[in-house]
């Protein structure tokens, strides 16, 4: 049996920072594992512009506690009012490696978001034209689809009219929990890809709803059924270049999270790679869990493969880490996959 693992250290390709107290606080939960992450610009307001991404890319390096290593990757928030020459020269500039589209009123923090995808045509005219990766945010918000159906309609009649509408315009589906996900990622060329979170690996929608309402499961898209789950597990664990972690680690305060209207957000970046090689170990995947965290997203990206190095370990007891992480903001609850895991990251 395998009792340690090495990797080249990962690299979280979605991942929610926010700002202020609670970024202080948060940071060094993935800095301490991760060398870098794609980071969301749903602030409020969002980092809309080149101008902005400097901005936020520095507070986010002052925040990092002296000797860690981190390399924030910063995204824009598209709007219908973005500037075509803006992202690129901000691309050109190496400061953004993504574009983020949210359809307005999909989740947390994405009323600026698109509401007529007319409007951003010549901007993902132009990232096609770049390589700019378009990263989307996959859930319609008509009112009349089911929240559980919102992903396998949204690939339906958006995403895919855009693609056919911008060749080569290069897209990471963000979060994929459906089989209809995987199967759409699989059916494209090397310009599609899609990330997979940890808790989707884990939960399903019977773990938000059963013996009573769990608010830290609860995110967005939510978890759907078993076989979707499962879907999600064989293309994690396949190794196939087109998947690859991306976290959507999203903390909320715990007030806001056990609440009458709860936000939506997992918080997984204090656990997330003893968690991961729990879950490609059930998986007999151990050795293609190094794809998943480490090279299939630097690759898509076009960034080196981290030097640096990770090593995980399995140990006899099980692998503790806090209930909460405390933040100036006020406490965060990470997440509880409800069984024992024995990995851990060493020091
Ligand atoms: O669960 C989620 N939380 N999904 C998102 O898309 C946004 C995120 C957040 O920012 O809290
Ligand atoms: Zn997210």
């Amino acid at each position: 049996m395998t009792q340690s693992l090495t990797l080249p250290r990962p690299d979280d390709m979605h991942l929610h920072l926010r700002d202020g107290a609670m970024l202080q606080g948060i940071l060094p939960e993935t800095a301490r594992d991760f060398a870098r992450a794609i980071i969301m610009p749903n602030l409020v307001p969002p980092v809309v512009t080149a101008a902005d991404a400097i901005a936020y890319r520095d507070r986010i390096l002052a925040a990092l506690p002296e000797g860690m290593a981190f390399e924030p990757l910063m995204t824009l928030y598209l709007t219908e009012a973005t500037d075509p020459a803006d992202v690129a020269a901000a691309h050109a500039s190496g400061l953004v490696k993504a574009v983020k589209l949210y359809p307005a009123g999909a989740t947390t923090n994405s009323h600026s978001g698109v509401s007529n995808f007319d409007k951003v045509r010549g901007v993902l005219e132009k990232m096609a034209e770049i390589g700019l990766p378009l990263c989307m945010h996959g859930e319609v918000t008509t009112p009349s689809v089911d929240i559980f159906d919102r992903e396998a309609v949204f690939i339906d009649t958006v995403l895919d009219p855009i693609r056919r509408a911008t060749p080569g315009l290069r897209v990471v589906m963000e979060h994929i929990t459906t089989k209809q996900g995987v199967d759409y990622a699989r059916a494209g060329g090397d310009d599609l890809a899609a990330t997979i979170t940890t808790h989707h690996l884990i939960i399903n929608r019977n773990h938000i709803l059963v013996g009573g309402i769990k608010p830290h499961y609860y995110c967005l898209p939510v978890a759907k059924r078993e076989e979707h789950r499962l879907a999600l597990r064989a293309a994690a664990t396949s190794g196939e270049a087109r998947f690859f972690l991306g976290t959507d680690s999203a903390p909320h305060i715990d007030a806001l999270k056990e609440h009458a209207c709860g936000c939506a957000g997992c918080f997984t970046a204090t656990n997330t790679m003893p968690l991961l090689a729990h879950v490609f170990e059930e998986d007999g995947a151990l050795e293609k869990l190094e794809a998943f965290a480490s090279r299939n997203g630097a690759a898509f990206y076009r960034l080196p493969v981290n030097d640096a190095q990770l090593t995980l370990v399995k140990s006899a007891t099980p692998t503790e880490w806090p209930e909460k992480i405390e933040t100036g903001a006020g406490p965060v609850t990470v997440f509880d996959p409800g069984y024992p895991v024995f990995w851990r990251v060493q020091d």
